[in-house]
C-alpha cells in the first residue's frame, strides 16, 4: 500500500542477555514467487509459511487484480487458483506495490508477454527506484512501458500481444531483473536465454522447475546461462516457505553484540545464494554455529546458534560475496561497529538503489551514533570501536527502509546510550513481528504512542 500513516519512532536501549528461540517469518523472496507462480499455474497451489508482511500482501492483491483467486485459509496458509501461463486478465485498477521492488519488478515481468495493460505505483521509496533495468529487457519481448522521468513509477506497461523469445545478459547483479525476464519468457514461444555474470539468488529457477517448466542452468565462462522453454503448462504445487535468512540476520547479529546472549534461530534456509552474511560473520570470529544441518524441499537448512562474541575483528568482505548478502550489509555494518578494526565492503553499488540508499542511510546514522564511516560510490568502510564502546544516543533517519530501521534498533541494544529510529513503520513490510520477537528474547524496545 502506498498510503503512509504517521511516522512511529522506536527506541532501543542497552539490553540484558538475549536468550531463547527466535522463530522468524517466512522468506520474502520465496513468498512473492509462490504467489506469482501459483497465479500463473493451472489448478491449485497451497502455500504454508507465507510471509504475511505488507510487501507480500500487496503481491497477493495484485495477483487477484490479474484474475487469480487468492485466499488466506489461516495464518501463513494460502490457496491460489491460477489462471495459467498467458491467462492474466487486465486489471481495472492501478496496481499498488507499496514498498516492494521485488513485487513490482516480478509482476511487470509476469504480465509483459500477455495482451493486457497495467499501471503500477508504489510508496515514496518505490517511486524513486529505477525500473528501466526491468523495462529495457521487457521491451525486447515486445512490451511497451511509459513511466515518469528516469524510468520511475507510476508506470504503465502494455504487454506484448505477440511476444518473441530473447537472449539477455543481465547488466547488473540482480535477481529481480533475472526473474522478471524469466517470468516474461514463460509466455513467449521458443527458448529464452538469460545470462548472469554473477550468481544471484536462484529461487525463481528452482521454483519454475518445481512447477513443471523446462529450465536449465549451465555454468560457463560467460557466467550462468539459464535457458527456459516458453509456454509450458505450469501445474499448481504445494509449497512450504522456509524461514527468511535475511530476517534471521537481525536476532543473530543482535545476539553477537549484546553481552551474555545465546539465541537459537531454527529452520533457516542456507541456500548458498543467500548465506553470505553468516560466512562473513564467521570470518570475523563470530560464535555462530549451524546446528542440525539438513535438506528440506531441496534447500539446505540448519538451526543457527549465535552467542555473544566480544572478540570479532573487521575484515574485507570479498566483493564476489556481495550478491549472496546484498540485503545484509546494513546489519553487518552494525556488527562491524562493535568489532575491532576496519570492515571494508566493496563492490556494493547496488546498495544505493534499494528501498533507500543504504550506504548513505547507514553512514549517516552510524556517524550520529559516534562511529566513523567512509564511503564512495560502490564501497564503504566502518571503523570498529570494540564491544560495548559504541556511544549511540542519536535519532537515525530510516527513509522508509525496514532494514535500516531494524539495523539501528539492534545497534541500540549494544550501545551505551539508546538509539531511536524516526519511523519504525516500514518494518511491517518484511518482519511484522520484529518488535515482539526481539522483546521476548530480552531486547528493550519502546514504541512511541
Ligand atoms: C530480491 C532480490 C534482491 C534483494 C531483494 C529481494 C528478490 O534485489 O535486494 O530484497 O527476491 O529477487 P536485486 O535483485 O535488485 O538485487
Amino acid at each position: 500500500m502506498s498510503g503512509h500513516g504517521p511516522k512511529i519512532p522506536m527506541t532501543s536501549h542497552a539490553s540484558g542477555p538475549l536468550s531463547g528461540e527466535a522463530h522468524v517469518p517466512g522468506d520474502k523472496s520465496i513468498s512473492h514467487r509462490s504467489l506469482i507462480l501459483g497465479a500463473l499455474s493451472v489448478g491449485e497451489t497451497r502455500v504454508t509459511g507465507l510471509l504475511e508482511g505488507q510487501d507480500v500482501l500487496d503481491t497477493a492483491k495484485a495477483m487477484q487484480a490479474f484474475g487469480a483467486q487468492v485466499e488466506r485459509t489461516e495464518a501463513g496458509e494460502w490457496i491460489i487458483q491460477g489462471v495459467g501461463v498467458g491467462g492474466f486478465a487486465e486489471p481495472d485498477q492501478v496496481i499498488d506495490c507499496g514498498n516492494s521492488g521485488t513485487g513490482v519488478r516480478l509482476i511487470m515481468g509476469a504480465m509483459a508477454t500477455s495482451p493486457v495493460t497495467a499501471t503500477f505505483t508504489g510508496d515514496a521509496s518505490l517511486n524513486k527506484r529505477p525500473m528501466a533495468r526491468v523495462t529495457d529487457p521487457l521491451a525486447l519481448f515486445g512490451a511497451q512501458a511509459m513511466g515518469r522521468s528516469g524510468g520511475r513509477l507510476p508506470m504503465t506497461i502494455q504487454g506484448a500481444a505477440d511476444p518473441m523469445p530473447v537472449r539477455y545478459v543481465v547488466p547488473v547483479p540482480s535477481a529481480q531483473v533475472k526473474s522478471a525476464v524469466l517470468l516474461a519468457a514463460l509466455n513467449a514461444p521458443g527458448q529464452t536465454v538469460v545470462i548472469e555474470k554473477e550468481a544471484t539468488r536462484d529461487h525463481t529457477e528452482r521454483m519454475l522447475a518445481g512447477f513443471g517448466a523446462e529450465i536449465t542452468t549451465e555454468v560457463t565462462e560467460e557466467g550462468r546461462v539459464i535457458t527456459l522453454t516458453g509456454q509450458p503448462e505450469l501445474t499448481g504445487q504445494t509449497i512450504v516457505v522456509p524461514r527468511d535468512p535475511s530476517s534471521a540476520a537481525f536476532p543473530v547479529c543482535a545476539a553477537l553484540i549484546v553481552p551474555g546472549s545465546d539465541v537459537l534461530v531454527p529452520n533457516i534456509g542456507l541456500n548458498p545464494t543467500r548465506a553470505g552474511l553468516f560466512e562473513t560473520l564467521r570470518d570475523m570470529g563470530a560464535d555462530l554455529t549451524y546446528e542440525n544441518p539438513r535438506e528440506e524441499g531441496g534447500e539446505p537448512v540448519a538451526d543457527l546458534r549465535a552467542r555473544y562474541s566480544p572478540n570479532m575483528k573487521g575484515i574485507s568482505v570479498p566483493p564476489e560475496r556481495a550478491a549472496s548478502m546484498i540485503d545484509e550489509y546494513p546489519i553487518l555494518s552494525v556488527v562491524a561497529a562493535c568489532a575491532t578494526g576496519v570492515t571494508e565492503m566493496t563492490g556494493v553499488k547496488e546498495l544505493r538503489v534499494k528501498e533507500s540508499d543504504r550506504i548513505d542511510a547507514m553512514a549517516r546514522g552510524l556517524r550520529a551514533c559516534g562511529v566513523q564511516v567512509k564511503d564512495g560510490p560502490d564501497w564503504w568502510s566502518v571503523e570498529g570501536m570494540g564491544a560495548g564502546n559504541v556511544p549511540g544516543g542519536a535519532t537515525c533517519e530510516t527513509f522508509l527502509d525496514h532494514r535500516i530501521a531494524m539495523s539501528f534498533l539492534c545497534l541500540g541494544m549494544a550501545s551505551k546510550a539508546p538509539v531511536t529510529v524516526d519511523d519504525g513503520t516500514a518494518i511491517a513490510t518484511s518482519f511484522p513481528i520484529f518488535g515482539p520477537l526481539m522483546t521476548q528474547l530480552g531486547a528493550k524496545i519502546d514504541t512511541a504512542g
